[in-house]
């Protein structure tokens, strides 16, 4: 069966940092509409747009408080069916980001849930008492962690009682086990499908069914003295029973595409309870397992010398999604979102490499099989922050981490952890020109540009021929074009030499094609034989690769791809 999201290449917008219309610091819904001209003649064709409903924004929108309006600071519903219609005018599809598993605090069922007990809103979230521990405390109901490096749960004074919130304090858990909540939820589905919008990227899906028994983790506390295991709300059964629902009561009525989020925990073998072609609820999961494949992960704090990109682990981690899933359900592939460091300074070498290694980059993921995901400032090789002050950084989960561990490591240890890990990395303003800003507001911007911005932009890129971006346009040019769209597409997928600790190389196939991309993720000269004599070099990442088959001498971060002519 062909889709077309299976054709599509996404493309994801931070709302907040990308482009600031109104001159007031902060991204919004015009500044979208006005930079649609610039992602068509990117390639891309299918937007996810984070979330810009009404939010507190203590997780920058996540922590939703009315899903039918867009907050002020983003526009209004007008500036929103705008934006839809606009797109569509360009053969653009747009998909939003549907929170499903927990609201803001500030959510008006939320205000009624935790003043009244006796309110049909109080069940709408999930709530439990404390326990006293033997100095006589008060103390959680259970030892859990949440994600954000804290207790999965909250005190609540006027009910005495605790809810559940494995995000932020300001971020309760929302109770999927009650029918009438999520007839709530699917309400909220229905209204912006009919709204026009092309799906749904579901935010945090994998957790919505939590361990009821609500026992304690015998696993080892971190130094918050939580445990962080996940397993208490991740891929629990019950969770398939509400997706099924939501599926036959909303998704399936629409011609749209779903990509739920469902993590780290999630192998392809449970991914196929969401995404199984004939049964899954959804067409495709984020996994974040190719995401940290340098020893390096937000939540622990680490240092610079455990920094190696493990590529033979990365290129595993693809090759399992392909083999688990390939046959029965498809996949996107992506190397960032907001959530995430920039991939250039996670896997390249921005310092001594930037070109070359954000190209080889770009080959290497956009040539894969699955839809691929682009994240806003990829194309033009946006780096992680150079931030020197601790308040630069902004993300709730950098200032719960810091408050935990402040005493355990020195400042300046911290500050170098949140500068190659944080998500604040990716959540930078979107760097358009070299004009004060870089182009994004015409007003000091809501979050810390980055310094590198006079010679990392947009404008300056789209006048040179050899710019990261240009190359972008060009590989999705090439993935689109009719001779080799059936490759890019359906070919089948196949690592070479998958224990080849340096080079990332893989094969497409697909009737009578074979196309070969080898990238040399290293900044050393390495030399890498491929099984071919006669190729024609379609792309490289640098201007002047002449490959010589069958042995092949890559320069750093040197990636071509080849097509195969014999
Ligand atoms: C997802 C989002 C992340 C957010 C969290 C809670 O993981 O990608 O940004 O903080 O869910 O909504
Ligand atoms: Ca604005």
């Amino acid at each position: 069966m062909k889709t077309w999201w299976k054709e599509a290449v996404g493309y994801q917008i931070y709302p907040r940092t990308f482009y600031d219309a109104n001159g007031d610091g902060i991204g919004d819904l015009k500044g979208i509409t006005l930079k649609l001209d610039y992602l068509k003649a990117l390639g891309v064709d299918l937007l996810w747009i984070g979330p810009f409903f009404k939010s507190p924004m203590d997780d920058n929108g996540y922590d939703v408080s009315d899903y039918y309006a867009v907050d002020p600071i983003f526009g209004t519903l007008d500036d929103a069916r705008e934006l839809i219609q606009e797109a569509h005018q360009r053969g653009l599809r747009i998909i939003l980001d549907l929170v499903l598993n927990h609201t803001s605090d500030e959510h008006p069922w939320f205000i009624e849930a935790r003043r009244n007990q006796e309110s049909e809103e109080h069940s709408y979230y999930i709530w439990k008492k404390g326990r006293i521990n033997a100095q006589g405390q008060r103390i959680p109901p259970t030892n859990w962690s949440s994600f954000f490096s804290d207790s999965a749960w909250c005190y609540n004074e006027a009910t005495d009682e605790y809810y559940m919130k494995i995000f932020s304090e300001k971020m309760p858990d929302l109770n999927w086990a009650e029918p009438k909540l999520r007839e709530r939820m699917m309400e909220v589905a229905r209204f912006w499908l009919d709204e026009g919008v092309d799906g749904f990227r579901v935010d945090a899906v994998a957790h919505l069914a939590k361990d009821l028994r609500f026992e304690d983790s015998t696993m080892p506390l971190d130094a918050q003295g939580n445990a962080p295991d996940w397993s208490k709300f991740s891929n629990l059964p019950a969770l398939f029973d509400y997706l099924d629902e939501l599926k036959d009561q909303v998704l399936r009525h629409y011609d749209i595409v779903t990509v739920g989020e469902v993590g780290g925990g999630a192998s392809p073998d449970m991914a196929l309870n969401y995404a199984d072609a004939q049964t899954g609820a959804f067409n495709m999961v984020f996994t974040f397992d190719h995401c940290w494949a340098n020893g390096i992960s937000a939540g622990t704090v680490s240092f610079p010398e455990q920094v190696k990109t493990d590529v033979i682990a990365l290129k595993k981690t693809f090759a399992a999604w392909y083999d688990g899933l390939h046959e029965r359900a498809w996949l996107p592939v992506y190397w960032l979102n907001h959530d995430h460091p920039r991939v250039v300074s996670q896997y390249g070498d921005p310092v001594h490499y930037h070109k070359p290694s954000a190209k080889m980059l770009c080959n290497t993921l956009y040539l894969m099989y699955g839809t691929p995901f682009m994240y806003n400032g990829e194309e033009i090789g946006m780096t992680n922050v150079d931030y020197t002050e601790l308040p630069d950084f902004q993300d709730v989960w950098v200032k719960n981490l810091y408050e935990g561990v402040k005493d355990q490591y020195p400042l300046a240890v911290l500050m170098d952890h949140f500068r190659r890990t944080s998500r604040d990395n990716a959540r930078t303003p979107m760097q358009w020109s070299a004009a004060p800003n870089a182009g994004f507001s015409t007003q000091t911007p809501v979050s810390k540009v980055n310094g590198n911005y006079r010679a990392i932009n947009v404008e300056a890129q789209d006048q040179d021929p050899d710019s990261i971006l240009n190359h972008y346009r060009a590989v999705l040019k090439l993935r689109k074009s009719a001779e080799y769209k059936p490759v890019f597409i359906e070919g089948e997928f196949a690592l070479l030499d998958e224990d080849h600790p340096d080079v990332f190389a893989y094969r497409r196939v697909n009737s009578g094609k074979t196309i070969f991309v080898v990238s040399n993720f290293t900044g050393k000269d390495t030399e890498y034989t491929i099984p071919a004599r006669h190729v024609r070099c379609l792309l490289s990442s640098y201007p002047d690769s002449h490959p010589q088959p069958p042995k092949l001498i890559l320069r750093p971060f040197e990636s071509v791809v080849l097509d195969v002519l014999e």
